[in-house]
């Protein structure tokens, strides 16, 4: 499954050099993070490769909405939602044949609270590496500047994980996310 990993990132990198960085990054902190979850080793593997990868859908929208340099309108929120979905797909036709990469891909955006997309699917029935992947993802993009918008600090992008526990985020996640050791845990946004 690596050459479906190689190949997703070379796309991306050609694609939109932000975007591979932000995958590159999410797979840097899963990759730190999993000996701090109950993964075994073939678990964190497929857990870092599904984080490398997971807006890997991103590639295939339009980069008028992809580099847009404000926030989306509505309209453009719906072409953007379709990207988990798109990723699926992608990985699909490449070959890609573990169910825990395509379920991180697919699942990164649904919500503990069942408001997320593209399925709407909540709790423990989204399953817990997309869980996860949701949270750093969600960080990375927080503390990352935007033409729009300066990033946040680590310890605001802290914070505002901790105030969507139980509607955006896993409470259980979120409290290992955040009780990491505090050189790894600062670390993660650099
Ligand atoms: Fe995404």
């Amino acid at each position: 499954m690596e050459n479906v990993l190689v190949s997703c990132l070379t796309r991306l990198l050609s694609k939109d050099k932000q975007l591979y960085e932000h995958c590159l990054r999410v797979g840097n902190m899963a990759k730190r993070i999993a000996p701090y979850l109950d993964f075994d080793d073939q678990q964190t593997r497929k857990f870092v490769i599904g984080c490398c990868i997971h807006d890997v859908g991103k590639m295939l929208l339009p980069d008028d909405i992809l580099n847009k340099s404000a926030p989306l309108n509505e309209e453009e929120w719906k072409v953007m939602r379709l990207h988990p979905l798109l990723g699926t797909q992608l990985i699909l036709r490449e070959g890609m044949l573990e169910q825990d990469i395509v379920d991180i891909v697919r699942f990164h955006h649904e919500r503990w609270d069942g408001q997320g997309y593209p399925f709407g699917i909540s709790g423990d029935k989204i399953p817990p590496m997309a869980r996860m992947c949701s949270i750093m993802d969600a960080f990375d993009s927080m503390i990352s500047d935007r033409p729009y918008r300066q990033g946040m600090s680590i310890q605001e992008a802290k914070e505002e994980l901790w105030r969507h526990i139980g509607t955006q985020f896993d409470l259980l996640y979120v409290e290992r996310f955040l009780h990491l050791p505090e050189d790894l845990s600062s670390a993660l946004g650099q």
